[in-house]
């Protein structure tokens, strides 16, 4: 519980980007909202110090005094994601640099080079300032550290960049030798003499070293950790108790949030999924599920979202009503404590000045504004809830996995993020609940692990796997899985070297094949495609076969069943959502399921957090449902919560 709400309401807030008697009119509207928090300073950096060592905090003490005066707490944001046009001016090592040389300049935002030392002495003095006048100011109940780290640039080349690569390679591998084993590194008279040849993978006329990229992908996620955790470590120093966080983007290939959400107090995430896709408010419920699971234990934040459109799609469709509060609903019922947006109001100038905000630029006679007053309501509403418990199946995300399973020259591309959702979108059209869970587990009770497309998968990871089927979960595998070790090697012994006595199969040869492009028909009738397999089933049976494709009359399904009551189901395939629909029907027992959800629609989406059901409405139509024998009848986009059968 943050500043004493059960639920924190409210957005980003950049009153700098107005005159100053908007501000008590932001208040008194912040107030009629239910508004409980306000997000202050994330771009204020050029603001709060004009210049080197000239700091202006006289108009953000008034800001968080009015703030304070109207009972509205703050998050207060550390400023750092874009440094002011003086700070890179004539000092050029500030800004990040591409593949090819180019550098990044000021003039958008996020331009900074991670590693540049002057980026991070700025950054730690103005965070430092800021932290000695406000750690004891009474409005400042959480910090922001920075914002959506490497949501535009991660990937840097600048000469710091190249210097913090090669001591954090020799930090790795010790010796040079070390790295041209791991690299692969007799391959096309790769192999470096020294540390310092090594560059960052800079343009290439063909197809760079795998576990070059794959590193520098690592890299490039820990010098972000680190600007981060020097920002957290200034604020410690200067006595700052409040929780500290720093705003996360859910599926975000830049950054490896499972390393960073240990050292995060409250994870918090921005979460945009598209109101005009029939599958967004799917997409949102993957993401939630993503961030739950990077602090299980703990509730989170929906740090951003948007009350109608964005202003970053070639097309921004506005949420149609209701549907604001129906998806702020769907995070809360997945774990989230709190409802925050960008913006609180509308910009006038600037890149995002047709983004929606809670208060539009229409006013208060806007539909916007009275959801958005309704919705503070509703959460002012509704009881404390625990953190979400456990979900009897898990889907396995890794960031390393998603780098090396996307790099290039495979047999054929695959996109990890396609592979996962079809799974994720399977679970939701079956109403389970899923939690997302790093390779290595910790897998608890859980009833079945479904681990697509695992290409990459450490020797710790395949053991924590194996330990989960002896001791009688269901691991469900497709195809292009435990292929490499940690440095994109293949093990000795061909594929599925860690895999393969507990599935029971033989992975001979892979094909790369069109989405969609094999049929298989058997127990299950299926459709698989990216990367098909010749499997030969050796110890498990074959469930379905191949009636088409590069392996046709092959096995596509197959299952291997232990003593224990576990089994390994394993696809030679990609499987579509159906298919994975069909798998799911297949394995996941009756007692893994909720019976309360029994024969709910597809677009009605059911969710239990403690003692409490959240039962949303996505569709375009009223529907009559019953859930644990309440009858309810909820119109397009409405939400019912239960509490045992009373509606809350
Ligand atoms: C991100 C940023 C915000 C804003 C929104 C627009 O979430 O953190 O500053 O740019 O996107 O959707």
């Amino acid at each position: 519980m943050i500043g004493g709400h059960r639920f924190l309401y409210g957005g980003d807030y950049n009153p700098e980007q107005w005159p100053e008697p908007v501000w008590t009119d932001d208040v008194a509207r912040m107030r009629e909202a239910g508004v409980t928090t306000a997000t202050v300073g994330v771009f204020s950096w050029a603001d709060l110090q004009p210049r080197q060592g000239a700091f202006e905090f006289g108009w953000l003490d008034r800001v968080l005094d009015l703030l304070h005066a109207g009972g509205i707490g703050v998050d207060l944001a550390t400023a750092t994601a874009s440094p002011p046009p003086w700070a890179g001016t004539g000092h050029p090592d500030l800004y990040a640099v591409d593949e090819r040389g180019a550098r990044y300049w000021h003039g958008s935002r996020q331009h900074y080079a991670p590693t540049s030392v002057r980026y991070r002495r700025l950054a730690a003095e103005l965070v430092h300032a800021m932290a000695e006048r406000y750690v004891d100011h009474p409005a400042v109940q959480m910090w922001h550290v920075n914002n959506e780290y490497g949501c535009h640039v991660a990937l840097d080349h600048s000469a710091s960049a190249e210097r913090a690569f090669r001591e954090w390679l020799q930090d790795r591998y010790l010796t040079i030798g070390g790295l041209n084993d791991a690299w692969g590194t007799s391959f096309w008279s790769q192999r470096y003499g020294t540390f310092d040849e090594v560059t960052t993978p800079r343009h290439a006329p063909y197809s760079r070293n795998p576990a070059q990229v794959l590193d520098f992908r690592r890299f490039s996620s820990d010098a972000l950790l680190e600007c981060y955790l020097a920002e957290r470590d200034v604020l410690r120093a200067a006595g700052a108790i409040q929780p500290i966080t720093t705003n996360f983007i859910g599926f975000n290939k830049n950054v490896d949030y499972r390393t960073w959400a240990p050292e995060i107090d409250v994870v918090s995430d921005d979460c945009y999924p598209d109101p005009a896709h029939p599958d967004g408010y799917r997409h949102g419920a993957f993401e939630r599920d993503l961030v739950r699971g990077l602090s299980p234990d703990r509730p989170w934040l929906l740090m951003e979202q948007a009350s109608s459109a964005v202003n970053w799609r070639p097309r921004n469709a506005p949420k149609s009503p209701g549907q604001m509060a129906a998806w702020s609903m769907q995070s809360i019922a997945r774990g989230a404590d709190g409802i925050l947006f960008f913006q609180w109001r509308q910009s006038r100038a600037g890149a995002e000045k047709f983004h929606s905000a809670m208060l539009p630029h229409a006013g208060t006679g806007t539909r916007t504004w009275r959801e958005v007053c309704a919705l503070g309501a509703r959460l002012r509403e509704l009881p404390a809830l625990p953190a979400a418990a456990p979900a009897p199946v898990a889907l396995v995300h890794e960031w390393e996995n998603w780098w090396a399973l996307e790099g290039t020259d495979h047999p054929a591309d695959l996109d990890h993020q396609q592979v996962l959702t079809a799974w994720h979108l399977a679970t939701q059209d079956e109403h389970l609940a899923c939690d997302v869970t790093g390779a290595a587990g910790p897998f608890g009770d859980r009833r079945v692990v479904l681990a697509p497309a695992l290409y990459l998968l450490r020797a710790e990871a395949a053991a924590a796997l194996v330990a989960f089927v002896t001791a009688g979960g269901t691991l469900v595998l497709t195809s292009f899985s435990d292929v490499v070790d940690e440095c994109d090697r293949l093990r000795e012994g061909g594929f599925l070297t860690q895999l393969r006595d507990i599935a029971g199969i033989e992975v001979l040869e892979h094909a790369g094949v069109p989405d969609d492009a094999a049929r298989a028909v058997g127990q299950l009738d299926l459709t698989l495609g990216g990367i098909v397999e010749d499997v030969e089933a050796r110890e498990a049976t074959v469930l379905a076969r191949f009636t088409d494709g590069p392996y046709a009359g092959g096995p596509a399904l197959t299952r291997k069943t232990h003593a224990s009551g576990g089994s390994v189901v394993y696809a030679a395939g990609q499987l579509d959502r159906a298919s994975a629909r069909a798998v799911l029907q297949l394995v996941v027992p009756q007692d893994a399921r909720d019976p309360d959800f029994e024969g709910l629609p597809e677009d009605v989406e059911a969710v239990r957090r403690g003692g409490v059901v959240f039962v949303v409405n996505h569709a375009a139509h009223p529907v009559h449902v019953r859930v644990g024998g309440t009858d309810l009848d909820l119109e397009s986009q409405e939400v019912a919560v239960l509490d045992g059968t009373r509606r809350v």
